[in-house]
């Protein structure tokens, strides 16, 4: 049987040039929806799964993430004394006490690929998932990272998270050449990283993957691919014609965070799901009357 999975890798050095000014002095992954930081839901999603070691690959002017996974004595003393226990059990359970936590740093950013790369060392030979925190994932099933683990149970094989996207998103995204398909199970033949055309299919990889401790051997030589970055996808089309490699379906949704109308759609649909502001967000929408407008203006056009 395969070994566990125990290791994650976040790579969290990225700049975040999307949401400036916001990101001017604050990570990208600490900008909140609703109101935990973005990071927070991808290592609680790990937690969930089994994850017991989480690998930062972070970078300069990341501090509030370890901060933010540190524990914060003044903070908790204070919110002690003013009896605010629930506030307490917040702020001390946003990563079990038993979890190891280790942060390294990317010193250039030379892309995804080079990121991972940075957690060799403390990746060992042991098999482990990617998390990328900018994809928030959704699911009222089963965890989707938990589903993963148990198929590379199975399989001993990688394998990427998928979803359809329509035809004219493919070139945001790498894409799976499919080999064949069961279920939600796929088993890949080829990968294209943000192919500009005539991409193999519309299943797009998403930011959660597990590998085997082989695709750093193969990222130790990878060259410069799409953007001119060392590539993830790059190194996992080496690796599928060495181990095979497959791919998941998601069935759930998945929020891009990395895209300002993606930011809003999450913050909007994990505020409908808490009972305390669902109410007045639902008036308020009402009330802006949008349905109305945008109905007379699909009317119009
Ligand atoms: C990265 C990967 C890409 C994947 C995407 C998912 O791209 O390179 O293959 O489809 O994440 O979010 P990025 O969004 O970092 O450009």
């Amino acid at each position: 049987m395969p070994p566990k999975v125990r290791k994650a890798v976040f790579p969290v050095a990225g700049l975040g040039t999307r949401f400036l000014p916001a990101t001017k002095a604050m990570p990208k992954e600490m900008l909140t929806v609703v109101d935990k930081p973005i990071i927070q839901y991808a290592v609680e999603e790990a937690v969930k799964a089994g994850i017991e070691e989480f690998i930062f690959v972070t970078g300069r002017g990341k501090e509030a993430i370890e901060n933010h996974f540190d524990r914060s004595y003044e903070l908790e003393q204070t919110l002690l004394n003013r009896q605010k226990e629930e506030l307490y059990d917040i702020v001390t359970n946003i990563i079990p006490a038993s979890a190891r936590i280790f942060y390294t740093r990317q010193g250039e950013a030379l892309g995804l690929g080079h990121a991972v790369h940075c957690a060799k060392a403390l990746i060992g030979n042991e098999p482990f998932a990617v998390l990328l925190p900018d994809d928030i994932i959704y699911s009222e099933g089963d965890n989707p990272l938990e589903e993963m683990i148990n198929l590379y149970q199975d399989t001993g094989q990688s394998i990427t998270l998928t979803m359809q996207v329509p035809e004219e998103h493919c070139h945001r995204y790498g894409i799976v050449d499919i080999e064949a398909q069961r279920g939600r199970a796929i088993v890949a033949k080829n990968f294209v990283e943000k192919p500009k055309e005539n991409a193999p299919s519309n299943l797009a990889c998403v930011g959660r993957y597990i590998f085997t401790p082989e695709i750093m051997n193969v990222l130790d030589k990878q060259k410069p691919g799409a953007g001119g970055e060392i590539q993830l996808t790059d190194a996992m089309t080496t690796l599928l014609k060495q181990q095979g490699f497959n791919a998941w379906v998601l069935d759930g949704r998945r929020f891009d965070c990395g895209d300002k109308a993606g930011m809003q759609k999450a913050n909007f649909f994990f505020a409908m799901q808490r009972q305390e502001i669902k109410q007045e967000l639902t008036e308020f929408i009402a009330e802006l009357g949008y349905t109305k407008q945008l109905t007379k203006m699909d009317n119009a056009s």
